[in-house]
């Protein structure tokens, strides 16, 4: 039988019935092919897009511009995934109005089937209206990147009772505003459980504990390929550098020496 396309019900369904759900991200039809063949049931072309892929120090450079071109050509590679498309900075802090704009582009340009944007209580508005729209939305608590500068650092967020109490309450009205599904990110694992259980939509974690409904990485990291830093929460299932580059040496060498292109490569 031919698996179906993910959509927010199936997301939803996995929550009911306990199933855990993946989601790891891709930036190009490549990765998002190699990806949905591999069963993973979300995609999620993130705003890291600004650090793995185009060597911004943070994702705050990141454009629609940028999103709308990386998003597309995810989707040409993900048949049965479902695919997150990330709204950049300042493409929805302006206004709820701006925010349905950007959306509606993103999902009309490039074929995502939802947008992630980040934020609690300050994007309510903007999440209902995309909503009423008919874009998929899905939130993102906790260690928010692009708040960098108000947090001045990429640390836990919710430690204190207070930060705790706050995400909880902007959880809840999240899944109030429409949100399909929350992602929970750099969290304490007992606070994320908590968030977790208090709702009827699936959340995702990254550094959030085993609790959550499910779990996300950034495809670069657990693949080893992105070397620059090694968040503690993100396990290497691989060490892809390393390897490219004994590819590229060899290579290099093997040109240099003139072992390569032998017979068996020539015309
Ligand atoms: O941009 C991204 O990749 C993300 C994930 C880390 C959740 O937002």
């Amino acid at each position: 039988m031919k698996p179906k396309k993910i959509t927010v019900n199936t997301l939803m369904e996995m929550k009911k019935n306990g199933e855990k759900i993946t989601m790891l991200t891709a930036y190009d039809y490549l990765m998002a092919s190699l990806l949905d063949q591999s069963g993973i049931e979300v995609i999620l072309v993130g705003d890291s897009l600004g650090n793995v892929v185009l060597g911004y120090e943070n994702t705050l450079p990141v454009t629609m511009d940028d999103m709308v071109h990386h998003c597309s050509s995810v989707t040409r590679g993900a048949k049965n995934a479902m695919v997150v498309g990330d709204m950049p900075f300042m493409s929805y802090q302006v206004s709820p109005e701006q925010a349905v704009e950007n959306a509606g582009w993103l999902l009309k340009e490039s074929g995502v089937q939802a947008i992630k944007l980040e934020g609690g209580d300050e994007v309510l508005e903007s999440i209902k209206k995309i909503v009423k729209a008919g874009i998929p939305v899905m939130g993102h608590l906790g260690l928010t990147p692009q708040s960098i500068n108000k947090f001045g650092g990429y640390g836990v967020r919710g430690e204190a009772e207070e930060e705790a109490k706050a995400m909880i309450t902007d959880a809840k009205r999240l899944e109030a505003a429409g949100a399909f599904s929350i992602v929970l990110e750099k969290v304490p694992a007992g606070l994320a459980k908590e968030i977790t259980q208090n709702l009827a939509i699936p959340t995702i974690g990254i550094g959030a504990g085993a609790d959550c409904d499910g779990q996300v990485l950034v495809t670069h990291d657990m693949l080893g390929m992105f070397e620059k830093f090694k968040p503690k929460f993100s396990k290497r299932y691989a060490e892809m550098a390393k390897d490219m580059k004994k590819c590229y040496k060899q290579y290099i060498n093997e040109v240099k020496d003139k072992k390569f292109p032998t017979e068996d490569y020539s015309f």
